[in-house]
């Protein structure tokens, strides 16, 4: 029997993580973060000086560094762990820089390959939630249900800034709408799959809903189409 299979993409800021966290949590799914992995990269760049976009450099150190996803501890506060040969790093993964390198380094065609092909490893015969933005495009193409999660940009721009005033980041929210700008630029325009909307996925338009209505909806759904 072929597992219950959900593909979340979307643009930087819909809420893909928390509403994919939650619908795993609710669902008794596993949850996979792909973006993370393309964080852990970046941070290993950075901590390597070597720039985000350099293939050659960048290259080796997929072989050099293992990422690994792994259940978090109930007291980080967060949904996933993620680590680099075996050192938890997930408190390093949401600074802006990290932000910004994993957008650039993901641009890098041989990375996106060799995530696709662990993450797929990752998902094979299991029950997931798997979020990103190639999930329904390359890593599930066969599964459940695909969503593409969505929000106006301005309704984006304000949730990370409500998330980075709460870290205590200073950025205004001029500053935080023109990041999310340039990430969708960059996410969208890259040559190797760019983020789009298969014509398979379920469009949810979450501007206006709080995080309890989109999972309740997506479990709707699930329901409607005699899916659960
Ligand atoms: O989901 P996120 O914003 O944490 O992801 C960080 C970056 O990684 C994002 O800007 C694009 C890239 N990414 C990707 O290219 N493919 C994925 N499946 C997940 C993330």
């Amino acid at each position: 029997m072929i597992p219950l299979q959900i593909a979340i993409d979307g643009p930087v800021g819909a809420g893909k993580s928390d509403i994919s966290a939650r619908l795993a949590q609710e669902l008794g799914l596993v949850y996979l973060y792909t973006g993370a992995m393309y964080r852990a990269l970046a941070l290993a760049c950075f901590r390597n000086g070597i720039g985000y976009k350099d293939a050659p450099r960048v290259r080796p150190l997929l072989e050099k560094y293992r990422i690994d996803l792994t259940e978090s501890d109930p007291k980080s506060g967060k949904a996933f762990k993620v680590l680099l040969n075996g050192e938890d790093v997930t408190q390093e993964l949401f600074q802006p820089e990290i932000d910004k390198g994993s957008s650039a380094v993901s641009t890098i065609p041989e990375v996106r390959r060799f995530m696709v092909k662990r993450q797929q490893d990752m998902a094979s015969n299991q029950r997931v939630v798997m979020e990103g933005r190639d999930i329904g495009l390359r890593v599930l193409p066969g599964a459940t249900l695909k969503i593409f999660l969505t929000a106006t940009l301005e309704e984006r721009a304000r949730r990370r800034h409500e998330l980075q005033q709460a870290k205590g980041l200073r950025k205004s929210y001029a500053e935080v709408l023109q990041d999310t700008r340039d990430r969708d630029l960059q996410d969208s325009t890259r040559q190797a799959d760019p983020l789009t909307k298969t014509s398979d996925a379920w469009e949810l338009d979450t501007t206006g809903m709080t995080r309890e209505q989109v999972v309740e909806r997506i479990i709707n759904e699930l329901k409607i189409r005699h899916l659960i």
